[in-house]
């Protein structure tokens, strides 16, 4: 019910661009994108030949070192990460006050926002050696939290980080592992892991990303500025795609429809129904990463015996919308998470679980990018502006 050519003459020398589709708010040389070609480099290394040679570790380095490590460097990082693994006891104490049926992501994003607090003496963001200590303690911590927000949802006690195994596994055994049992890895299950990580491990400025880097550019600690960056990726339409992908499939399956059903739904807008995991907002192309996923999911899910009915609707979906002119003209591909649910699930994790993972792998990203806009100088404190449809100036009723 406005005008809005004549809102920005009113306001002077501003851009109207809401949700920054075409504002880019950083110079940045982290992440490559090229959305219409399906393109997708970490530092210049394509996606997919890091998913082929690389592990989620070796990934992290890259992105916040921006090179790859040498072995001896690995091995370093590697050491540093297990020797940070433990949570102070009394953070500990912090999962007690939840309700029993919490979401583990507000979980997450509470114990991330708390790690402020026991490690008041190393916050300052402009403190290289801080910066340092925090970038190790968060890699290290929060796939630990992740692992004791899923126990606390099931009721099972939280076991003691075992530094003996690497951060992936660790993380496994964490979730899955009983005191009086001896956890056995699936080297299965680890590859996949490792390769899920891997593929969600930075996207340049997405939702969460970019509200680390506006939450840091007021100077917010690390901490401070990635557990926003949770609560940004908690959304259905960011991060809680992969979660919401299998709920779709989950009700497909129960309400019996065939799935060219339920796309007619979702052509007619019906109750405002989507596709889940498909659409993005930079890929007007195949994502990339779904393209490695959907390559692997059926090998992997073959061995860890998934289930077949929900993959099989998730593939007679995506064959239907390929071929629909709804999807075709605007540019409706799968993203990432159309099949990462299916996995997580048959990996063992709750659907509870899927953002969770999410996160655990978009860490070093977030970690990257909040130092990269740390150290440039061009840094300014994120800050839009806005154009007003409020009421005029109105005097407060005489009394
Ligand atoms: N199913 C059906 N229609 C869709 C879908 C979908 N998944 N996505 C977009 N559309 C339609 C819209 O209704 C709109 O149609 P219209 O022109 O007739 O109004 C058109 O495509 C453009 O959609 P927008 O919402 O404007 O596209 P935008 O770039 O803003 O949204 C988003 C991108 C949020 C990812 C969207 O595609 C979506 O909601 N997808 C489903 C949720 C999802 O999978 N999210 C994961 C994102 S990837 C990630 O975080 C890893």
């Amino acid at each position: 019910g406005y005008d809005v050519s004549k809102l920005l003459k009113q306001t002077g020398a501003v851009a109207y661009d809401p949700g920054f589709m075409n504002t880019a708010a950083t110079t940045s040389a982290i992440t490559y994108i090229d959305g219409d070609a399906g393109i997708l480099r970490y530092r210049g290394y394509p996606i997919e030949q890091l998913a082929q040679h690389s592990s989620f570790l070796e990934v992290s380095y890259l992105l916040i070192y921006g090179n790859l490590p040498t072995p001896t460097e690995l091995d370093a990082f590697d050491q540093r990460i297990r020797h940070h693994t433990l949570l102070h006891e009394e953070l500990k104490g912090f999962f007690g006050g939840f309700p029993r049926d919490a979401h583990p992501m507000p979980v997450l994003s509470s114990a991330v926002s708390a790690l402020s607090t026991f490690y008041q003496d190393s916050l300052d963001p402009f403190n290289p050696e801080h910066v340092e200590v925090s970038t190790i303690r968060l890699m290290a911590k929060l796939p630990v939290i992740a692992a004791y927000a899923h126990k606390k949802s099931i009721g099972q006690p939280m076991l003691y980080p075992d530094n003996s195994m690497n951060l992936v596994e660790n993380f496994l055994r964490l979730s899955f592992g009983l005191p009086a049992e001896q956890y056995e890895l699936d080297p299965v299950v680890v590859k996949a892991l490792d390769l899920l990580l891997i593929l969600h491990a930075d996207h340049e400025q997405n939702c969460s990303t970019s509200t680390v880097r506006l939450v840091g550019s007021s100077n917010a600690n690390l901490f401070a500025s990635v557990s926003a960056g949770i609560n940004a990726l908690f959304g259905p339409a960011h991060g809680g795609a992969n979660e919401a992908v299998l709920k779709m499939l989950r009700q497909i399956q129960a309400d019996g429809i065939k799935p060219e059903e339920y796309m007619e739904k979702v052509k007619n807008k019906e109750d405002g129904v989507r596709l889940m995991g498909f659409g993005h907002r930079v890929y007007k192309n195949y994502d990339p990463r779904a393209k490695i996923i959907k390559a692997t999911a059926h090998e992997i899910l073959g061995k860890l015996g998934g289930n077949d009915e929900l993959l099989d609707i998730a593939m007679r979906l995506e064959e239907k919308a390929l071929a629909d002119d709804y999807f075709i003209q605007r540019k409706l591909y799968p993203n990432v998470d159309f099949y990462t649910g299916l996995i997580y699930k048959a990996m063992g994790f709750p659907e509870k679980m899927f953002t969770v993972l999410f996160a655990i792998g978009r860490l070093p990203g977030w970690i990257a990018q909040w130092r990269e806009m740390i150290n440039d100088p061009q840094t300014k404190i994120g800050r839009p502006r806005q154009l007003y449809t409020g009421e005029p100036e109105r005097d407060y009723p005489a009394v």
